[in-house]
Order: C-alpha cells, then sequence, then structure tokens
C-alpha cells in the first residue's frame, strides 16, 4: 500500500472503531457483530505495525493502544488499585499457537501449565472485598478507573456481602475480584418481553441489557432485573498469599469464598492438551448460565504470570481464542415493513430459510432505514445472518460478489404501509413512524395489546378476530370494543353463535378488570406491567391518573414521589394525557361500564407517630412478620421504601440482616430493632 493511502486507510480505520467503541461501551447497542469488530480492529493494528510512520504522521491516539471505556453520567469515578487490562484475541488455532511459542521463548521452558475458561460474554467489573466484606463494585471504565456500581452491584443475589472463610480458604484482608455482570436467556426474555409491552425498543442481546442495566441509576429497577455474576479474575490481593500460587488455586479459592464462579475450567500442559480443551469447551459451553464467546487461555503459574508481565494493554501471559459466530448465508427475498403499536417502521428481511444454530431462521431484523443503507441490503442479495448473542438473528452483511444487476439499492418506504400516510421522522430518533394514530395497523396492535393477557385479557380477541372487526370498520378505538354489537357479529360468518357469545362474555368480564391491567392495557409510552402496577396502587382510578400533573410525580431536587416512577415515566404519561382523544377514552371507558377494580388504598395517616417517615426493613424480626411492620407503619404515617439512601429515617433490622445493614452504617442513617420501633409507635 502506498504511503498516502496507509495514512488514510489508518486514519479512516480509527474514527470507525472509535466509532463502535463509542457505540458497544457507552452506548450498550453495537452496530457490527463482534468478529467484524475484531475484523476491523485487526486490519488497524496490522496497518500500524507495517506502517509506523504513517501511524505516527495520522495521530497520537489510536484505540489498539486502549482499552475501551464504559464510563457513563451519574456514577462517581474509582480507581482500580491494579488496572484492568484487556485481552489479546484470536479466532485462529495457529495463532494460539503461537502465542505458546512466544512464551515459551520468553519464559526459556516448554511445560507450560495454563488454565483454559470460558470467555463470557458480559460486563467486566471488579468486586472489592475488605475483611471479607463487600465494600465496592467497579466497572472497567478505561480500565484505569470506572464507574461505582456498588449500589446496583449490591442488587444481584448470587454476589454475597461477605465472604466464607475457613480452613480451605484464608480470606485476604483486601482482595479485588473480577469478573462478568450478566443475564440468563430467560431473565433477558423476559425483560424484552415487558418492553415490547411497554412499546419501548428491544434489547439486541443479554449482554447489552446487562449493561444498560448495570449502568441505571436507579437501583430498584435494577433489582427488578436479576442480574448474575460470575468471578474469574484477580487484581490487588493482600497478602499476595492469600490468592494461592496458580490461576487454578485462585478459581478454587473463589469458589470456596462463596462467590459464582466458572462452571468449568480446565488445567492443561502443553499446547496440545489446550486446544482440547478448547474444544471441549466449545462443546459444553451452550449448556452454562451464561453466554459465551471463546475461550480464555493464561498461564497457570501465577509466579510465571508475573514475570511473562504485560503490554500496555493487554498481558502476554493470556490470549482469548474466540469462537465463530454462527452465521449463514441466504437469499433475502423481500423486505416487509412492520408497523408497531407506537408507530415505529421496522424492516424485516424475509429470507429463504436457512438453518442457523440449530434452528432455522426466515426472517431477521434490519433494525432501521440507517442500518440498511449503510450496509447497503438490497433485495435479492445474498445475505450473511447471525445470530447476535445467539438471540435475536440479524443481517450482518452483503455477499457483493453474488449480486446481480437487477438488484437495485433499497428505497425505504416514504408512506406508512398500512394506511398511506407520510412518515416522519422525530427528532433524536433514528425510527421512522407513522404519525397517524387512527391508522388501522396500529390500532390492531393497540386493540390486541389491550386485550392480552397482561392486560385485561379478552379471550377471543386474537389477531385474526381484531384484523376483521377492524377491516369492518367497527372498531377504531380501544372504546369501540365495548360498543361491539351481537348482531353485527353474528355477520362473521356461519355458526358463529357461541364463538360470539363467548367473545361478548369475555369483553363484559373485562370491564372489571384490576385497574393496573387497564393502565398498561392503554400502552402509554414506557409503562409496563411493573410501572402500571405502581401507578394503580398511587392514583387509583383512570381518572386521576389523566388528571395528574407533574407536581405528582416529582418533587423537590427531581425526587420521586410515587415509588417505582421516575421522570421519564411521568414525561410520558403527562404526554400520553395531552393528546385530548387519550383523556376522552377514559371518559368513554367508564360510560360504556367499565369500572376497574382499584387496590384497596394504603391507609396513611399524616399525623400518625411515624409521619413522614421513611423506613427501610432489612432481617428477620422477633415478633411481626415483614407485613405486620409494613401495615403498621403505614397506619402510623411512615413510609416503607426498598432501598437505604440519605432519605431513609431509619432501618428496622432484624436477625440475618443484608446489606442494607451495612448502607446504612455507611450514611449514618439510624438502625433500629423491634424493641426500639415498638417504642417509636408508642408501645
Ligand atoms: S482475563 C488481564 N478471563 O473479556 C486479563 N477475561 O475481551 C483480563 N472476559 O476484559 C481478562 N471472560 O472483561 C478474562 N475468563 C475470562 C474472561 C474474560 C470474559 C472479558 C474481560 C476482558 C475481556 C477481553
Amino acid at each position: 500500500m502506498e504511503s498516502a493511502q496507509a495514512q488514510k486507510r489508518i486514519a479512516d480505520l480509527r474514527t470507525e472503531v472509535a466509532r463502535h467503541d463509542e457505540l458497544y461501551y457507552r452506548r450498550t447497542a453495537p452496530a457490527i457483530s463482534d468478529q467484524d469488530y475484531d475484523r476491523l480492529k485487526r486490519e488497524l493494528a496490522d496497518l500500524e505495525a507495517s506502517h509506523p510512520d504513517e501511524a505516527r504522521a495520522a495521530g497520537p491516539d489510536s484505540p489498539t493502544q486502549a482499552v475501551g471505556d464504559d464510563r457513563a453520567e451519574g456514577f462517581q469515578v474509582r480507581r482500580h488499585r491494579l488496572p484492568m487490562q484487556s485481552l489479546d484475541n484470536t479466532y485462529s488455532e495457529a495463532e494460539l499457537r503461537e502465542f505458546h511459542e512466544r512464551l515459551a521463548r520468553l519464559l526459556g521452558r516448554e511445560d507450560l501449565g495454563y488454565v483454559v475458561e470460558p470467555k463470557i460474554d458480559g460486563l467486566a467489573v471488579s468486586v472489592t472485598y475488605e475483611k471479607g466484606r463487600l465494600v465496592r463494585a467497579v466497572t472497567r471504565g478505561n480500565g484505569i478507573e470506572g464507574d461505582d456500581v456498588t449500589a446496583n452491584a449490591r442488587t444481584i443475589r448470587s454476589l454475597p456481602a461477605s465472604l466464607k472463610g475457613g480452613a480451605a480458604a484464608e480470606l485476604p484482608d483486601l482482595v479485588e475480584v473480577r469478573g462478568e455482570v450478566y443475564l440468563t436467556l430467560a431473565e433477558f426474555q423476559r425483560i424484552n418481553r415487558e418492553r415490547e409491552e411497554a412499546g419501548l425498543e428491544l434489547y439486541a442481546n443479554p449482554r447489552n441489557l446487562a449493561a444498560g442495566t448495570l449502568k441505571l441509576l436507579d437501583s430498584r429497577e435494577v433489582a427488578r432485573r436479576r442480574l448474575e455474576i460470575v468471578l474469574y479474575g484477580l487484581g490487588a490481593c493482600e497478602p499476595a498469599t492469600a490468592a494461592g500460587a496458580t490461576q487454578g488455586g485462585y478459581l478454587e479459592r473463589v469458589r470456596a469464598w462463596g462467590l459464582p464462579t466458572v462452571e468449568k475450567f480446565w488445567v492443561a500442559r502443553g499446547i496440545d492438551a489446550v486446544w482440547a480443551a478448547v474444544g471441549e469447551l466449545d462443546r459444553l459451553r451452550h449448556a452454562f448460565a451464561y453466554a459465551t464467546d471463546g475461550a480464555v487461555v493464561k498461564l497457570d503459574s501465577l509466579a510465571l504470570q508475573k514475570e511473562a508481565g504485560s503490554t500496555s494493554k493487554a498481558p502476554r501471559w493470556a490470549m482469548a481464542y474466540k469462537f465463530k459466530a454462527e452465521r449463514a448465508e441466504t437469499l433475502l427475498r423481500a423486505i416487509s415493513i412492520q408497523v408497531g403499536r407506537t408507530g415505529v417502521l421496522t424492516p424485516v428481511a424475509e429470507l429463504e430459510p436457512v438453518v442457523l444454530a440449530g434452528t432455522t431462521v426466515s426472517r431477521a431484523t434490519l433494525h432501521n432505514r440507517d442500518e440498511i443503507a449503510r450496509k447497503d441490503i438490497r433485495v435479492g442479495d445474498t445475505v450473511q445472518v447471525e445470530k447476535a448473542g445467539e438471540v435475536i438473528p440479524a443481517v450482518v452483511g452483503v455477499d457483493l460478489r453474488r449480486r446481480g444487476p437487477q438488484c437495485v439499492p433499497y428505497v425505504f418506504p416514504a408512506l406508512c404501509p398500512s394506511c398511506g400516510t407520510a412518515v416522519v421522522q422525530l427528532e433524536g430518533e433514528v425510527a421512522l413512524r407513522c404519525p397517524n394514530a387512527d391508522c388501522p395497523e396500529q390500532v390492531r396492535r393497540r386493540v390486541q395489546h389491550f386485550g392480552s393477557k397482561a392486560c385485561v385479557d379478552i379471550d377471543g380477541l386474537g389477531e385474526a378476530m381484531t384484523a376483521a372487526l377492524i377491516e369492518k370498520g367497527w372498531i377504531r378505538s380501544l372504546a369501540d370494543i365495548y360498543r361491539l354489537r351481537r348482531e353485527d357479529l353474528l355477520t362473521l360468518g356461519k355458526k358463529v353463535e357461541k364463538s360470539t357469545d363467548n367473545l361478548l362474555a369475555a369483553i363484559e368480564a373485562s370491564k372489571r378488570a384490576e385497574l393496573w391491567r387497564f393502565i398498561h392495557g392503554l400502552g402509554i409510552q414506557h409503562v409496563g406491567a411493573a410501572a402500571a402496577k405502581d401507578l394503580a396502587a398511587a392514583f387509583g382510578s383512570l381518572e386521576a391518573l389523566a388528571e395528574a400533573r407533574m407536581e405528582r410525580f416529582v418533587g423537590e431536587k427531581k425526587s420521586s414521589l410515587i415509588e417505582g416512577i421516575g421522570g421519564t415515566i411521568a414525561q410520558a404519561i403527562i404526554a400520553h394525557f395531552n393528546d385530548p382523544r387519550n383523556r376522552t377514552l377514559v371518559a368513554e371507558l367508564r360510560h360504556l361500564g367499565v369500572s376497574p377494580v382499584a387496590p384497596a388504598p394504603r391507609v396513611i395517616s399524616a399525623d400518625g407517630p411515624l409521619a413522614a417517615k421513611v423506613f427501610v426493613l432489612t432481617g428477620t424480626l422477633p415478633g411481626l412478620t415483614r407485613e405486620e411492620a409494613v401495615a403498621r407503619i403505614e397506619a402510623a404515617g411512615g413510609k416503607v421504601v426498598g432501598s437505604v439512601s440519605k432519605k431513609t429515617s431509619y432501618v428496622l433490622a432484624g436477625a440475618d440482616p443484608g446489606s442494607k445493614l451495612e448502607k446504612a452504617r455507611s450514611l449514618k442513617v439510624p438502625v433500629i430493632d423491634e424493641a426500639e420501633f415498638l417504642r417509636l409507635l408508642g408501645g
């Protein structure tokens, strides 16, 4: 490559890699597959190595010389005692063998022992235990310092607040234990289902969702999603002997301390044994609780690790061998456009069915208009489909060599495919939307959501039935469900009496569904089932919710006044009811006989002995159940919340208290026992 050309390519690649680093680490929304990213980064590193002068001329900073940076707004930054380095990686067996040759030369011996571990596709964190107590959890950040996510990490049920001691495992005075925070596939799917119901964008894979969750500023929301953790790595340790002498020994200690660690690891002597272990891991990894994208090969001896040392970025004693993502090529037959409940237009690839990671794939997401344009995906192309994080198939690229002359660039529709209204792009959004609230496809999805099991549960209002009712013009809004007439429904076919009566009975029964089901069914942005329950408890009726102003949700210094409802949700609710049609709908529903069952209002006495006092409960009380304690506090005018903050008045602690006790102590919140609590209540 010519000098000027090389310099330009280096500069371009640096910009491109930096853009993807930003998307992956900070925005947790990667635009390309890991493999494509690794390929770009590898090309850049190779060019920088073969053209050092040009690399220098292209500027001092290169993403190849740094680890990605995950730091986000709103967290305190903490320095790691020992830097959290990144790992060199490869997709090739030959390069893995070269890694061993290099180490053998460096250390002057062939018979090196290694540990082979799964490479977990999560979010790197460093957890510090002092004298066996969890004191801090920090993300990798830029490797030197990261975000303090202790409060969120404490919501991880499998992460103990204190380490187990004992003969098998001497407890260090201080240890930084490193690992990955992740979400199981089941939890990922549960959360995405809820987001779909709430009209929110879906996360592409568990890793992004785990990363997004750990970086939430509201620990209560974090606690609702069940994060998990797996620990495998060693940072600072005092005394150093407490970590053991080998990586394998350290993993055993991590387990003996009561920490979740890798499900399996192999101790292997020589590179052939390493390669065999890598193969075995590849066969076993699909049964693990976490997603794995490779094997990490580490020198077993900690002394030899030290001798081998590190470069500025990665240790010389470890190497990741990455498994190729499961990918298949197939024909892109068509691109269809789905119109969502909120009007978002999502392009979907209609594929010639192909088997990928054990399942047949015939549709894949194309994300949005910009993604199609960026990858220049055309109908008739042979495309590569990949299971990102082994979950949702996505089209990752095009085989240009197989592009025929008939393939013309894809033009994203300017009109809604359902109603023909011109599509719009809202400021700050990538998505295009159909702005017509009466769009039949949007109405169909809204009605279906409203009638679904997760909302007011109208049996018989399935996809085909809803489509037919809209087609006939009988349903234009949610209220029309309650205006359906038996004589009209009977014209839908022969022998439909029984199904018609069943449907009408289900509609009638739904009128007395619980309030939260209606709130959820209205399809307010960001309001999923959990938020709907909190809102139902706070407002008691649809009318009260529709009338609520911002002051009802947010207090001084932006503090949230309703348990579980933050500023984003509050804004969405207000925006929803700013639309006169949505206010009218509430009145119409009432008029049509809808009368939701409201939860029993909490009796809160404004002048009781605990008026305005905020309690947190932890541990088991000797004489009261948790429910009894909550009822007494509320009856006396106090409030119970889930986590300790500066605003907490008292922590009421019983036997076996959790981490809340420690948090109370660190924030100097008074801790009381049951006897003192009863005294506060006045006997
Ligand atoms: S050891 C100094 N072991 O992969 C060596 N890392 O792509 C540090 N990772 O930054 C890493 N599983 O966050 C190690 N078994 C494992 C791992 C692992 C996942 C992560 C880690 C690292 C990244 C590099």
